[in-house]
């Protein structure tokens, strides 16, 4: 009989962490983009595998941070999320209720409490309707308040997020970057939505923009409790917003935790090396290392991603395990989890992958009749047991 990761007795249920503050629970979610062939028949010759098989939840009025290089799926997340995509698979469960196959008509309510904050400020605003109609679309559309009732809303909305009230006839070239992006808020709050999937909200502007923008989002979610799913490309940007982060590589998610472990002890050597390029880390905390942290070659394609863990052909630390073996994200300490064979602080890897009697295998990733493989949970948020590095076993800490 396998063993579980688990606290409870002998044959009960894993005892996972109480996930009843959760508002969006994601599992498994999966996500391929048919690749057809070119002619007259066109057939379906690949798939882009842009998420495979994503776990991650985000507690009401709480934040996660969804970080990694471009194409690694974080948008296509945030969409499947949004359910502006079907997933592939998986699921996902916001406020109690599974929107994984809703249809049309479940769709409308929801679109009142997921909003999405896109990261182009001059495209995702049309610049042929003034700002009073883009903001109060919304209001319009799900028909929330007498016509009467709906410039009121607006100029209120417009004041919340730092503009001017008055401004509501204003067409968008009228304003700056950071401006349009306070429109594009002022629009996905309208509805008072519960969860902000926020894409890269600040990407495209002003280092000094970036700043008053992200500390609008902050008071917004404070004052309306709202959860955020918050995408970026570079761990700098969500770290003063998140006290959860999880890093995403070619469409899995490789390691996750809270703020203070994922930032000062980074387990996975790809979080390691985004780490080294975030100028205010100190560098103490990645391993007192000076000198960033250069990848090499390119991100593989996800249509035909490596074998094992897809981290492998840039790894520098890669072994014939990584080849053979997926590594499983495994949870290493009460809020951290991580997917590789041979986690450790920068010059503290282990040389023996810790996953082998986990899986089942041998230190080259063969299958090793002898072992008793262990059920690892894959599921969003941690559990109450996990598998101490230290000790080499399973318990707390
Ligand atoms: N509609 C689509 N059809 C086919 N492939 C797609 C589609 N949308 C995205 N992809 C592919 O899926 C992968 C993930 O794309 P996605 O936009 O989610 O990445 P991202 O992490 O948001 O990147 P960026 O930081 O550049 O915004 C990429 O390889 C992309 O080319
Ligand atoms: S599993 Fe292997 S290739 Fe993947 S990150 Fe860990 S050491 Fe590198
Ligand atoms: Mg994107």
């Amino acid at each position: 009989m396998s063993e579980t990761m688990s606290t409870a007795p002998a044959g009960g249920a894993p005892a996972a962490e109480p996930e009843d503050d959760a508002i969006l629970q994601v599992r498994n979610l999966k996500m391929y983009f048919p690749v057809k062939s070119t002619g007259i028949i066109r057939r379906t010759i690949g798939h882009v595998q842009a998420v495979d098989g994503v776990s991650f939840r985000v507690p009401a009025g709480g934040s996660l941070g969804l970080v990694g290089e471009s194409g690694c799926g974080k948008s296509t997340t945030g969409r499947m999320v949004t359910r502006l995509y079907e997933p592939t698979g998986g699921s996902i469960m916001f406020d109690g209720q599974d929107i994984t196959k809703i249809n049309a008509r479940g769709l409308k309510p929801l679109r009142r409490e997921i909003q999405m904050i896109f990261q182009d400020p001059y495209t995702s605003l049309n610049p042929r309707h003034t700002v009073g109609s883009i903001v109060g679309a919304p209001l319009r559309i799900h028909g929330v308040l007498p016509k009467d009732k709906v410039l009121g809303r607006v100029q209120e909305l417009l004041e919340i997020v730092g503009l001017n009230p008055e401004h509501y006839n204003r067409y968008p070239h009228e304003f700056s970057g950071g401006q349009r992006q306070r429109i594009g808020i002022a629009r996905a709050l309208t509805l008072q939505p519960k969860l902000l999937v926020a894409d890269e909200p600040v990407s495209a502007l002003d280092v000094s923009i970036q700043a008053q923008v992200i500390n609008l989002l902050r008071d917004l979610q404070k004052e309306f409790n709202i959860a955020f799913l918050f995408i970026a490309h570079d761990l700098a940007v969500v770290r003063h917003f998140c006290p959860e982060v999880a890093v995403m590589y070619l469409g899995k998610i490789v390691e996750v935790g809270d703020r203070e472990t994922l930032y000062n002890h980074p387990n996975h050597p790809y979080t390691q090396a985004l780490l080294s390029a975030v100028p205010d880390v100190s560098q103490a905390t990645i391993g007192g290392r000076r000198e960033r942290i250069r990848l090499e070659g390119d991100v593989p394609s996800p249509i035909n991603p490596p074998s094992g863990c897809r981290f492998r052909t840039r790894c520098p630390i890669a072994k014939d395990i990584c080849a053979a073996v997926e590594p499983p994200l495994l949870q290493i300490g009460p809020r951290h989890k991580v997917a590789c064979h041979f986690p450790g602080e920068i010059g503290a890897h282990p040389t023996e992958p810790v996953t082998q009697r986990l899986l089942g295998v041998d230190a080259h990733g063969q299958p090793d009749p002898g072992a008793s493989p262990v059920e690892i949970p894959s599921g969003p948020g941690y559990s109450d047991t996990w598998f101490d590095l230290r000790s080499n076993a399973l318990g707390r800490s």
